[in-house]
């Protein structure tokens, strides 16, 4: 017999197609009244399959008793209680390495989109502006400083482009990586006065939520511009909408935001930020691997073999 999956989120077709022929699928997103569905369909879960949307929170953990293994379509698993998957013993993948490039390269357009403007520059030739007179200036990155906060592997992904941009590197983190041909603060503030582009590039989760608040953004400054491409959660929103309707900070670029896919309407009003809908890893080719990924964690799992890529 089958064994059956909580589809969370939808994979692209042809890995969905994978995930059907191997499991019974119960595709919730999809579903009118997904606690209605939780509820009818709670004894059968084996497995649940998520993205970082979806809040695994203890309660449904506790409710599906024949849970063995969540399988995350993403790098990052804040949306998941660790502790709770911990005491049930559930297994938990993620699908690292495989979108470090794209989201490194996310990080990238977000800085160069707000930096150059060109966002305000293509609306600028579209609303005819442009028959007008010359647009505002932009902002240089070479010869600017970069501050990054994680330099994990998308972090380290994040410094090569910029660095290739000929910005100067600094980074700050948990840990110094000695190995790091950049400057290491131990003191995001110190950091943050230091460098004109911040860029957050760390997990989410409760150890870095509203890591960047009204004190980094003063730090940062006037001329500072804020990139984000790791978790809403990180920034306290509030002081950001803040910051750049007073021009306290530069500008910013955001992929990620605190209660996606909802983006304050102040935020939407601000001509000094870019926005993105969480498109970090959003290519065709990523989005293929990643799936092929989370059923190949499914495979291993139900068939005894070590997983590919396990967090728990
Ligand atoms: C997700 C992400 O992959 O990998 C992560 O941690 O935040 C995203 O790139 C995307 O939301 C699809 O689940």
């Amino acid at each position: 017999m089958k064994r059956t999956v909580l589809a969370m989120t939808r994979l692209l077709p042809r890995e969905m197609d994978l995930l059907e022929q191997e499991f019974e699928v119960i595709h919730l997103y999809r579903e009118a009244d997904p606690e209605a569905t939780l509820q009818h369909r709670k004894n059968d879960v084996q497995a649940i399959v998520s993205s970082p949307g979806n809040p695994i929170r203890r309660n449904l953990i506790e409710a599906l008793p024949a849970l063995e293994i969540i399988a995350q379509y993403a790098v990052g698993y804040d949306n998941v209680d660790l502790g709770a998957a911990r005491d049930r013993q559930i297994k938990l993948t993620n699908t690292p390495d495989v979108l470090t490039a794209d989201t490194a390269d996310t990080a990238l357009a977000l800085t160069l989109a707000i930096m150059r403007r060109v966002v305000e520059g293509d609306v600028y030739i579209r609303v005819g502006k442009w028959l007008n007179g010359p647009m505002p200036l932009g902002v240089s990155l070479a010869g600017k400083t970069a501050g990054i906060v994680g330099l994990g592997r998308i972090g380290q992904a994040i410094a090569k482009r910029l660095a290739a941009f000929e910005m100067q590197i600094l980074y700050t983190g948990r840990t110094q990586k000695p190995d790091m041909p950049y400057q290491y603060y131990d003191d995001l503030a110190t950091m943050a006065a230091m460098c004109d582009v911040l860029v957050l590039s760390c997990t989410g989760g409760e150890g870095t939520h509203h890591l960047v608040n009204a004190e980094i953004l003063d730090a940062l400054g006037p001329d500072g511009f804020l990139i984000n491409i790791s978790r809403g959660s990180v920034i306290d929103e509030a002081a950001l909408v803040n910051a750049l309707k007073n021009r306290t900070i530069r500008g910013a670029g955001l992929d990620v935001f605190q209660n996606e896919p909802f983006v304050p309407e102040a935020l939407q009003s601000l001509d000094n930020v870019v926005l993105l809908p969480h498109i970090g890893s959003a290519t065709h080719e990523t989005r293929t691997v990643m799936g092929k990924i989370v059923v190949g964690n499914l495979l291993a799992h139900f068939s005894g073999k070590p997983l590919l890529t396990e967090v728990l």
